[in-house]
């Protein structure tokens, strides 16, 4: 325990991440967070490249590897770490934990945490 404070938000039903690529866009206070569906997981990043400032939610999910691909310069992230899988961004992009209760979905957001 960190003692880090944060909130759970609210992002919709499980049932709006059925196929890979099904995705919500949620804003919580400084937060804009990209929910993602990929091979039976959900993901929660944040909607900034770490490239130039631009949104990932009009990206391509790539479902083998569950990367997401901006669509400015086409670079790629992976999902489950934010890790850069492919230039020309070089920082990672933010991730958020994912917790499911009663078949809703819900992000972590930290609230020390400044957007990016
Ligand atoms: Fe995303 Fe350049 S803005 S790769």
């Amino acid at each position: 325990m960190t003692g880090e404070a944060s909130s759970l938000v609210e992002v919709g039903p499980v049932s709006r991440f059925l196929e890979d690529g099904d995705r919500v866009v949620t804003k919580a206070g400084e937060h804009e967070i990209l929910t993602l569906a990929c091979d039976g997981e959900i993901f929660a990043v944040g909607n900034r490249c770490s490239h130039r400032p631009w949104w990932l939610d009009g990206g391509k999910v790539l479902p083998a590897t569950c990367e997401i691909e901006c669509t400015l310069h086409l670079g790629r992230f992976s999902l489950r770490s934010g890790a850069v899988t492919e230039g020309p961004p070089k920082r990672p992009i933010r991730t958020y934990d994912v917790e499911v209760i009663d078949d809703v979905v819900h992000v972590r957001v930290p609230s020390s945490v400044s957007g990016s």
